[in-house]
């Protein structure tokens, strides 16, 4: 199996309940291992940016105003197969649908207020790691 990485966000609903530490316990719990990690405050030029690729959905400005409302964990996630294991970590996008012990099951708010933010591909992994860090950040 592959080592990978993935990139991963704590989103505000997560930091304003003080959850970063038990949202980490699960993906280091599932073998993930934390190699990069700063709290930040997101601009709107920044999240307008990272979310670029759902400019016109309906659900867009309101997204942006959400992850600019508090500060945010970003960080880089590896592991095997990290992608495909944080999706599952994670849980379905809505949390009504994720399954039990999923971090979205047990922490998500809403759709929005959904608690992380994952990684969809090992080729967008790439692009978001680098959005927000330096290699020389990043040890394995
Ligand atoms: P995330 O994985 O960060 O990617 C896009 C985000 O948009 C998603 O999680 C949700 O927080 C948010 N979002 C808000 N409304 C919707 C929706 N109807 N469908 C999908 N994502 C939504």
């Amino acid at each position: 199996m592959a080592i990978e990485r993935t990139f991963s966000i704590l989103k505000p609903d997560a930091t304003r309940r003080n959850l970063t530490g038990k949202i980490n316990a699960k993906f280091e719990e599932a073998g993930l291992r934390i190699v990069a990690q700063r709290r930040i405050q997101m601009t709107t030029a920044m999240a307008e940016s990272f979310y670029g690729v759902h400019r016109e959905r309906g659900f867009f400005r309101d997204l942006v105003t959400f992850m600019t409302s508090g500060p945010v964990v970003v960080q880089v996630l590896e592991g095997e197969n990290a992608v495909l294991a944080n999706r599952e970590i994670m849980g379905a996008t809505n949390p009504a649908n994720a399954a039990p012990g999923t971090i979205r099951k047990e922490f998500a708010e809403s759709i929005e207020a959904n608690s992380v933010h994952g990684s969809d591909s090992p080729e967008n992994a790439a692009i978001e790691i680098a959005y927000f860090f330096a290699g020389c950040d990043i040890t394995g």
